[in-house]
């Protein structure tokens, strides 16, 4: 996985989804034709795609989740999503290996595993703080 084979070796997952991008952009460019819901999903512009009359509830439905989640551990993620994205495979390996460290050092990192394995609801601190 994140690989794919061609003629002249493979090219890694964030090569290909560039290449991907930019060939939807380039048709999008040239024809002028807008993209339906199924190809912006079929491309992976969109995460999904609702009728109309389910979109605000399928909304609410995915605001909902994230707000169950702790606000420190999810800061912790979306700053090392964007901060991985612009390097190469391999500090992108880095970085998220150390990252995956350091979130078990947060309160609410060890909090998750707990309430995981203690099969209950987390009972989030949504602090910066390390447990020791
Ligand atoms: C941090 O740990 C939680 C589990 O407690 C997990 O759900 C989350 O994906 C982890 N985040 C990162 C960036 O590793």
């Amino acid at each position: 996985l994140g690989q794919i084979s061609s003629k002249k070796g493979r090219l890694p997952l964030q090569v290909l989804f560039l290449i991907l991008q930019l060939v939807v952009a380039l048709e999008m460019l040239f024809t002028g034709e807008p993209l339906s819901a199924h190809e912006a999903l079929m491309h992976g512009l969109v995460s999904k795609v609702v009728p109309e009359d389910k979109l605000e509830e399928e909304t609410m439905r995915i605001s909902r989740k994230i707000c169950e989640s702790s606000k420190s551990v999810l800061a912790l993620g979306k700053a090392t999503f964007y901060r991985q994205m612009a390097q190469d495979l391999d500090t992108a390996y880095k970085i998220t290996s150390q990252v995956m460290v350091d979130n078990l050092t947060l309160r609410d990192g060890q909090e998750g595993i707990e309430a995981f394995i203690q099969k209950r609801k987390p009972v989030w601190s949504h602090s910066q703080d390390e447990k020791k």
